[in-house]
């Protein structure tokens, strides 16, 4: 296993639309591992492939509480199937854009479709943190962030600080 580097916004990587994955191979699974050392280094409770620059429909998680066993999951190509009218508001943050928060609302339950790392078919029915993570998790499969679900201010004012952050850091990629 080995810890990756994590893709910043305003990294246009984290626009794009990742691939769906096709073949559930030890390498797949080798990759997991990387993605689990990378999220738990950090310390984070979920991440998407796209983020250790690698665009495919991959994501991994643990809400575990601190201290308690750990409980990784891994979701292959996951859909949300189904998504409750209620609807809950937790203060998000990413690892793609460090020490920044908001609250942002979305469905309280989810019913995600998805495969495991053996190419088996599955359906998970969540709720609380986990419905929110998963939900977070997916839309960084589709290009989404978090920051597309406040007002266009707060979101302006966040891609404008992490733009001078990046500059600061003479990043060599091309700004959003
Ligand atoms: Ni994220």
């Amino acid at each position: 296993m080995s810890k990756k580097p994590l893709v910043y916004l305003p990294d246009p990587l984290l626009r794009q639309v990742s691939k769906p994955i096709e073949r559930f191979d030890d390498q797949l699974r080798k990759f997991a591992d990387d993605m689990f050392e990378t999220m738990y280094a950090a310390p984070g409770i979920g991440l998407a492939a796209v983020q250790i620059a690698e665009p495919i429909r991959l994501i991994v998680l643990d809400v575990a509480k601190d201290g308690a066993e750990k409980s990784p999951m891994a979701f292959v190509n996951p859909k949300v199937v189904h998504s409750s009218d209620t609807r809950s508001v937790y203060e998000e943050g990413c690892l793609s854009i460090p020490d920044y928060y908001a609250e942002v609302e979305r469905p309280a339950d989810v019913h995600v479709e998805y495969f495991d790392l053996d190419g088996k078919q599955q359906l998970l029915k969540a709720d609380g943190l986990i419905a929110t993570c998963i939900q977070h998790e997916i839309d960084h499969l589709d290009g989404v962030l978090f920051i597309d679900h406040i007002s266009k201010l707060k979101r302006d004012m966040a891609i404008k600080k992490f733009k001078k952050m990046a500059k600061d850091r003479g990043t060599t990629r091309q700004i959003i």
